[in-house]
């Protein structure tokens, strides 16, 4: 199936599951691996309903999920990676800053990515080698030096082993740029790259449903999407560290990380 027909039954069934997300109400925490790694009900349902939809759209398609262990194999011929909230803890406080990522791979290569925040109806998008769009409209990273950007982080919050050199590298983005942001949605961050809103984001561990839809939009976007360290983000199960921003703004956020 070509790929533009893919998204475009990606985006429908996301928008079905961001009505979904806006509907609920009684949240109820469950920890996971410890306090701050938590699921829902509506986790779980979204995610069922995504797979349900687009196991519809395409007959045989292949799921790599974040809840309830669902991890095909990632070289599929057709494979979905999805979180279904991501933003969870935003979620269950109340927060009305968490989305849905969806992104499209074939034999192991990600060929489109949508990110929907259903709180505001932002809808971001992107085919590889056809741009990036928020609601139709194309989108593109900045162009101002990192100094005169926001810098959105992430807390690497199931790992507390990483809460030291996050806060480092957050201190030193917070004296060169404008300020910073800690908004809680990985997906929803590189989308603010990608939208030219914020310079960077960073955060030292994430998994691929986090980062895979997002990527591809930084990356369509003109931006670059790289490990912490500069070297290429893995397409795997591996939770690598995740820098996206402008080339200048990348360049200059690894210039000042390795600063001690
Ligand atoms: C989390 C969010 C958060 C980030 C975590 C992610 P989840 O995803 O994206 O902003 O700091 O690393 O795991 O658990 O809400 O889907
Ligand atoms: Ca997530």
């Amino acid at each position: 199936m070509d790929v533009s027909k893919i998204l475009a039954e990606m985006q429908k069934a996301m928008r079905r599951a961001g009505e979904r997300i806006l509907q609920a109400h009684d949240v109820l925490a469950e920890a996971k691996t410890d306090r701050r790694n938590v699921v829902t009900e509506y986790d779980r349902a979204v995610q069922e309903l995504l797979i349900r939809l687009l196991g519809e759209a395409v007959p045989g398609a292949r799921f790599f999920c974040e809840e309830n262990d669902r991890h095909d194999d990632l070289g599929a011929e057709d494979l979905f990676i999805i979180d279904p909230i991501d933003g969870t803890m935003n979620f269950v406080h109340g927060f009305h800053h968490s989305c849905v990522s969806v992104a499209y791979s074939r034999r192991g290569r990600i060929e489109a990515g949508a990110v929907y925040n259903p709180y505001v109806n932002e809808m971001f998008t992107a085919i590889r080698g056809g741009g990036a769009f928020l609601n139709g409209r194309p989108i593109h990273v900045t162009d101002a030096p990192l100094s005169e950007t926001v810098i959105c982080f992430g807390s690497a919050p199931y790992n507390p082993e990483l809460t030291g050199e996050t806060f480092r590298l957050a201190q030193r983005a917070y004296e060169t740029g404008l300020d910073v942001r800690r908004e809680g949605s990985a997906a929803l961050d590189l989308c603010s790259v990608a939208a030219g809103r914020a310079g960077i984001y960073f955060e030292l561990r994430l998994s691929l449903w986090d980062y895979a839809a997002g990527s591809l939009i930084v990356e369509e976007a003109g931006g670059r999407c790289l490990r912490v360290d500069g070297s290429a983000l893995p397409f795997d199960a591996g939770r690598p560290s995740v820098l996206a921003g402008s080339k200048s703004c990348v360049e200059a956020f690894l210039e000042l990380a390795g600063k001690s």
